[in-house]
């Protein structure tokens, strides 16, 4: 595993730093926010009332997988898939302190349970969740084509992974989502833009978490 440091950001959330690579795995204006931002409001908030099928491109911390659960309706049934080629050790997630940043009576339950869970295959975290935390690449994975109803594209920036953001890759994150399924990140340059439409992806651009001022949702026409 390379050299992992951690760094605190602007809403008081941790965030982590390679230093092989000079980059942290979130904004530095605010992880906890960012998240909220884009996956959750951006991202899972649009598909209200519906059972559905997540996707994730980097699992990381898992703090996207969290706050989707912390943050699902109690009726919502939500099958999450994480992809990740650097699983994070116990000692290192045992010190993120996104559960003291909020209110949940459940937030470090949940947090733990998530990170305790057995990884490739699913497992129930609790009624109405369940999750698969798969160790294999975006290039590799094989998954379900027309499956996915939301994909969090969460890779390391352009600039640090470009193969991750290449047409191929869009073109395969088409394949994935059902028509109608969208995929977003907090990503807004204009070349990745381009890459996903021409992967037929049909792009907005959004506004983006604190201290960023755009963002990119995609979806499956
Ligand atoms: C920007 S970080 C975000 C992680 C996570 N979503 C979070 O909130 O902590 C990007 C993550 O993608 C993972 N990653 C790098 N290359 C990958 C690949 N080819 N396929 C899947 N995940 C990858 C990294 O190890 C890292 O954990």
């Amino acid at each position: 595993m390379p050299e992992i440091q951690f760094k605190e950001t602007h809403d008081g959330s941790k965030t982590l730093y390679r230093p092989d690579i000079n980059e942290t795995y979130h904004s530095i204006h605010g992880a906890l926010q960012e998240s909220l931002h884009v996956f959750i409001k951006m991202g899972l908030d649009e598909f209200k009332g519906q059972n559905i099928n997540i996707l994730e491109i980097g699992f990381g911390t898992g703090l996207n997988a969290w706050l989707t659960l912390l943050n699902k309706p109690k009726n919502q049934e939500i099958n999450y898939t994480s992809l990740e080629t650097i699983p994070l050790n116990k000692e290192i997630t045992d010190q993120l302190n996104y559960h003291l940043l909020v209110t949940h009576e459940n937030a470090k339950k949940a947090f733990n349970q998530i990170h305790n869970a057995e990884w490739n295959r699913f497992i129930e975290i609790e009624k109405g969740f369940n999750l698969n935390k798969l160790e294999a690449s975006i290039q590799n994975a094989v998954l379900p084509q027309n499956h996915f109803d939301l994909i969090y594209f969460d890779a390391f920036a352009p600039n640090k992974q470009p193969e991750l953001w290449e047409v191929t890759i869009f073109e395969k994150m088409y394949s994935l989502l059902k028509p109608n399924g969208k995929l977003v990140t907090y990503c807004a340059k204009g070349q990745v833009r381009r890459n996903m439409e021409i992967a037929n992806l049909v792009t907005e651009r959004l506004q983006g978490p604190p201290g960023k001022r755009e963002m990119l949702r995609a979806t499956k026409p």
